[in-house]
Order: C-alpha cells, then sequence, then structure tokens
C-alpha cells in the first residue's frame, strides 16, 4: 500500500516527486524517500515517520537533475525504519515498489549465495539485487527487467532508475495500480492519478503484466514477454483534489460533516424526481437481466463489507432475493459455489483494495456479472467492473472511511429498490415511500451531526473505560461492527460489535463496571428485545450509553447516557445512527491525543493481500 512516483522532464524533480508523494501519503506514512539524478549519481534521501520529516531533510538539499523516483511507505516487510525506506539503491540500480513480493526467503538465500549484501530487511531490495545482477549481462534497464520478471512471484507495481540511462524510467506491475502520465515536454509515473494530476491530464492506465519504458519524453509499453502493446492515452477531466480541511482540525471530523452532502451526491444519478422513482442505469445488466438475478455476492473489506451486511439486510427484505456478504480476504478461499444467474457487488472506496479485486477477478472468471460499487473512477475494480455504482462522496482523505461509508448505504438502499421491483416486490406506492425516506437522510444526518458537542465534551469521560461493547440487532449490527472497528483503528482501545442477542454466549462474561455498552436501538420491531439485552448488561454493572429515537421510559433509566436520534425506519436509520459511533471514536482520539486522519499501522489504501 506504498505509494510510488516517477519523473523526467524539465521541472526541478525534488519539487514534483515531493507533490505527487504528498498526494501518496494515504497509502502509507511510516517513512519515505527519493533518489534524484544529480550530476551524475543518484543522491537519495529517506527519512522515518511522516513525509513531512523527508520535507524537512530536503529543505538544505538542492537537486539539479530531472531525473527522480519517490515512495511513501507503508511497511510490510521489516520495521518502518530509514534503513528500510525505499528507494532501494543497488550498484547502478535504485527503485520503489509497492507490494510484496511473496518468494523473497528463496531470493534473498540465492542472493546472499551469489555474494550479494543486502541491507535492509525489505523483500523490495532483493528485487534491485535481481537487477542489478542482470545490468552486467544486458547493460540496458528494458531488457534486464523483462529477464528478472519471471523470478518475481507476488504482487508489485515498481518503478526503476539505472545511473547510466540518465533519460530512462522502467516501469512494471502485477496487481497494484501503476498510471503513466504523458506530458507535454515530461513523463510521470505513479500510484495513482491524484499525483500527478497537477501536472498533466494525459493517463495510460497500466494492466497487470505490462511494462513501460520511459525514454525521454517518449514512451513504449510492452508485455511481460516484451511484445510492444498500443495502449490508449486516456483524458482525464480531474482537477487535482487540493485536500483542505475547510476549517475543521482534522480531515476526518471534516468528513463526518460532509456525510449530507455525500448522501445527496450518491443518489441524485438514480432518482426520477418528477416520480419519485428509481432509475439506475449502469448495473451492466437491463431489467430483463435483473429480473432473473437469482442470488446475490457482496464482497467488500473492512468498513465496506459492514456496508455489505446491511445490503444484505435490505435486499433480502425488499427484494426477497438471497445474498451471501462476504470478507474479501476469506472469499476466495472458501472455493464459493457461485450459481448461474448470480450478481456479485463488489464494495470498495479505493476501488484498489487487492483482495475485493481478486475476488471481483474470481467472479469474473466464473461467468457472473460484476457490479462495483466504488468511489473512485477508474481505479483497477472500477475498470474489471460490468455496472457501476459510484459514491461520488469526493476524495476521502481520513483513512478511517465515513463519508464513502454513508454513500454507500444509501446505494445499497437505492439498489435494493431497483432489484426489488425488478423482481415485481414493490408496489409504485412503497417504492415512492422508500425514495422518500432516503430522500429525506441528508437533512436528517444534519441533526444527527448536532451530537458533535456532547461527544467532543464526554470524550474525556469515554475514553476511561476498559473497552467498548457495541450492541446492535438486525440492521443495527453491522452498524455496531463500525463503530467498533472505528474505535478500535482511531483510539487503539479495545472495541467489539455484537449482535445484541448473542452476549449471553459468551460476551456477558466481559462485562463490569469498566465496560462501556454502545446500545443502537432506536424504536422498531426488534426495540423491545434490545431493551431486554441492556436490562441484562446493566444487570452486570455495564455503563449504557444508549442510541435511540425518541423517548422511552426504561430505556433512559437504564442508560447512564441516552442520546435521541431523528425518527426513521429501518430503512434509513443506519445512515443516522452511524453518525454519533464515529464522532464517538473521533472525538476519544483526538482526547488521547491520536493522529485520527492517519492512525498507526494503517493506510487508506490496502493493495497487498
Ligand atoms: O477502499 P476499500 O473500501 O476497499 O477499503 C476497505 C477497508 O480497508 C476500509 O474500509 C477500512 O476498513 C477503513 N480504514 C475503515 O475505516
Amino acid at each position: 500500500m506504498c505509494g510510488i512516483v516517477g519523473y523526467y522532464g524539465p521541472k526541478n524533480p525534488k519539487e514534483v516527486i515531493m507533490t505527487g508523494l504528498k498526494a501518496l501519503e494515504y497509502r502509507g506514512y511510516d517513512s519515505a524517500g527519493v533518489a534524484i539524478l544529480d550530476k551524475g549519481v543518484f543522491k537519495r534521501v529517506r527519512a522515518e515517520g511522516k513525509l513531512s520529516n523527508l520535507s524537512e531533510k530536503l529543505t538544505a538539499e538542492d537537486f539539479n537533475g530531472h531525473l527522480g523516483i519517490g515512495h511513501t511507505r507503508w511497511a510490510t516487510h521489516g520495521k518502518p525504519s530509514e534503513r528500510n525506506a525505499h528507494p532501494h539503491t543497488v550498484g547502478d540500480v535504485s527503485l520503489v515498489h509497492n507490494g510484496i513480493i511473496e518468494n523473497y526467503m528463496e531470493l534473498r538465500e540465492e542472493l546472499i549465495k551469489d555474494g550479494a549484501v543486502i541491507e535492509s530487511d525489505t523483500d523490495s531490495e532483493l528485487v534491485a539485487h535481481l537487477l542489478n545482477r542482470q545490468l552486467k549481462k544486458t547493460p540496458d534497464l528494458l531488457p534486464a527487467v523483462l529477464a528478472i520478471l519471471p523470478r518475481l512471484v507476488g504482487a508489485y507495481a515498481i518503478v526503476c532508475v539505472n545511473v547510466k540511462q540518465p533519460e530512462t524510467m522502467v516501469a512494471f506491475k502485477n496487481g497494484p495500480p501503476l498510471i503513466l502520465g504523458v506530458g507535454s515536454d515530461a513523463m510521470y509515473i505513479a500510484s495513482d492519478v491524484q499525483a500527478i494530476v497537477s501536472y498533466t491530464k494525459n493517463v495510460v492506465y497500466l494492466e497487470d503484466g505490462e511494462v513501460v519504458e520511459v525514454k525521454g519524453t517518449g514512451y513504449k509499453v510492452f508485455s511481460a514477454k516484451g511484445k510492444p502493446t498500443d495502449k490508449p492515452v486516456v483524458e482525464i477531466n480531474w482537477t487535482a483534489d487540493v485536500a483542505s480541511k475547510g476549517g475543521f482540525p482534522h480531515f476526518m471530523v471534516k468528513e463526518i460533516f460532509e456525510q449530507p452532502r455525500a448522501v445527496a451526491q450518491a443518489i441524485q444519478p438514480h432518482i426520477n424526481l418528477a416520480s419519485t422513482t428509481v432509475e439506475m442505469f449502469e448495473l451492466g445488466l437491463d431489467q430483463k437481466a435483473l429480473s432473473e438475478i437469482e442470488r446475490i455476492f457482496i464482497v467488500a473489506c473492512g468498513s465496506s463489507y459492514y456496508t455489505g451486511l446491511v445490503g444484505e439486510y435490505m435486499i433480502e427484505r425488499l427484494a426477497r432475493v438471497p445474498v451471501e456478504c462476504d470478507i474479501a480476504s476469506e472469499f476466495r478461499y472458501r472455493h464459493p459455489v457461485l450459481p448461474k444467474n448470480s450478481l456479485f457487488i463488489s464494495i470498495s472506496q479505493s476501488g484498489e483494495t487487492a483482495d475485493t479485486l481478486a475476488a471481483v477477478r474470481l467472479a469474473k472468471a466464473a461467468g457472473v456479472k460484476v457490479l462495483s460499487i466504488c468511489n473512485v473512477r477508474r481505479s483497477s475494480i472500477d475498470r474489471e467492473a460490468d455496472g457501476h455504482l459510484y459514491m461520488n462522496a469526493g476524495t476521502e482523505v481520513g483513512v478511517a472511511s465515513t463519508k464513502a461509508f454513508s454513500a454507500t448505504l444509501s446505494l445499497l438502499n437505492l439498489f435494493s429498490i431497483a432489484m426489488a421491483k425488478a423482481k415485481g416486490k414493490l408496489t409504485l406506492a412503497e417504492e415512492q415511500d422508500y425514495v422518500r425516506q432516503i430522500q429525506a437522510a441528508p437533512a436528517q444526518i444534519e441533526t444527527v451531526l448536532n451530537l458533535d458537542k456532547w461527544f467532543k465534551e464526554g470524550a474525556d469521560q469515554l475514553k476511561n473505560f476498559r473497552g467498548f461493547l457495541y450492541l446492535g440487532r438486525g440492521v443495527h449490527y453491522p452498524i455496531a461492527m463500525e463503530g467498533a472497528l472505528k474505535l478500535k483503528e482511531l483510539a487503539y482501545m479495545h472495541a467489539e460489535g455484537y449482535a445484541a442477542g448473542e452476549m449471553k454466549h459468551g460476551p456477558l462474561a466481559l462485562i463490569d463496571d469498566d465496560m462501556a455498552v454502545v446500545m443502537l436501538a432506536p424504536h422498531d420491531e426488534l426495540f423491545e428485545k434490545s431493551i431486554s439485552n441492556m436490562e441484562e448488561a446493566k444487570a452486570r454493572g455495564g455503563q449504557i450509553l444508549s442510541i435511540s429515537t425518541g423517548h422511552n421510559k426504561r430505556l433512559e433509566e437504564i442508560s447512564n447516557f441516552y442520546l435521541a436520534l431523528p425518527e426513521a425506519g429501518w430503512f434509513t436509520m443506519p445512515l443516522l445512527e452511524v453518525v454519533p459511533v464515529q464522532l464517538l471514536a473521533y472525538h476519544v482520539a483526538v482526547s488521547l491525543g491520536h493522529d485520527v486522519d492517519q492512525p498507526r499501522n494503517l493506510a487508506k489504501s490496502v493493495t497487498v493481500e
């Protein structure tokens, strides 16, 4: 999940590479480095920690060259340290790598036997050794890369340079994303478009197994076997997403507050305002094909998986089509049966999550249509899918997903209506009623955001709990899991999301005075059952924070803290109740002094297994 940049051109490489790395810092932030060709040598500067540390080191450095590479790291092999930071330089070769070389033990042993002196603990350095060794036989970078490619097992996006070829960069990929930017007088290589969009809008998306050779301002793309390949240059109409906090102290809280707009933008393209009905045109299936779907698989990771669980509930309830929701990292290893007439839905904010992408490929290989729900257009998953639903949430910078989560929920709301319609399970009046509910959601989320003050003031008290149990039933259960995940990733506190009815099958033993129980219990058909579960927790000393709707005397008596959400049905309630659990995690993390936008050990885009 590292970010990589390569640059050839007349501008100051330091500026171009650092601009690119800044845009890619979401991919990893435990160390960073650059190598820039300067008076015939690659001058390498690396720093442990955030990109700002590298920036500081670079202020004193001057470079006169026109070629360079840069990297921001999320450690896989070897702890975060300057020694393990990229670029890795061996002899004439310097390179940056995103991914994991799975056969690194075998390569390491072989290289050591061959006399190589290995300086870091990384798998990436081994690729530099292989290339350096190969360059002694084939002194040109491109044939050297083609020669070593069969030796690499695993996932990689790599840019390499050779000190003896001052106008050349070679990049190749298998798995993680890699793009080439074509400027009028310069060439760029990067992990994503945002890294280069302020310099060029002409992009070539590289596919797995492709190798690109940049020579001066020209380039050629080859297959892994060295066969020249024609690749279209795509003109993108993106602008540089000048990431600004807009007056908020962190991106995450800004993005929490952007949720009303994110939901409105996600649903807007799919609602016919005149008839208050759903019209989804990009599903990759016509109405007949949709009506013939007999089974749906939803596959995703992390928070996206929890949205999928809500989707499973919504689709089954409205459309009566069986849905299986799976964690992407497990999906392909359980040898799933994908019957004919299935639809596979992938959910991924980034569109780059390696496990989700692998699951998409498995579904496609089985002949199943893939519908992608993602935020980043033209991301790897988006490009492979047959149908597309876009979150339209705008760039999500905070590593903890918030507005993409809500945008996805709202798309699943609409998809479940579309599916139910295709199956003849909804009357027009029912459809219109559901559409009105989702149309009302942005304004209701605005109201829920008023709870921000409560969490800000309560955070100092909340942070003293030993742990948090988040409980919910039905559609609220995935939100309980999302709440626990948010607290874990931001506050580094132990938290679990449980189906409230499961408490007596074990987790009740955890409850005492130091345990906070966050109960998601809006007034719906499961409300009375949820109250019973709260009584059980209360009787064991649990400190209860209830998130409900309206007022209920008994519930308020049991609860140590009671928060009321606006009235809404089960269909849109997840959109409302996720906001307080986001605010809880955010404020507790801030109060603990954590870096909420870049929590430790995590990265925004997970492009390795
Ligand atoms: O980009 P994706 O939606 O595929 O990412 C999936 C997860 O990595 C992501 O949701 C992760 O769990 C978030 N950090 C949660 O806040």
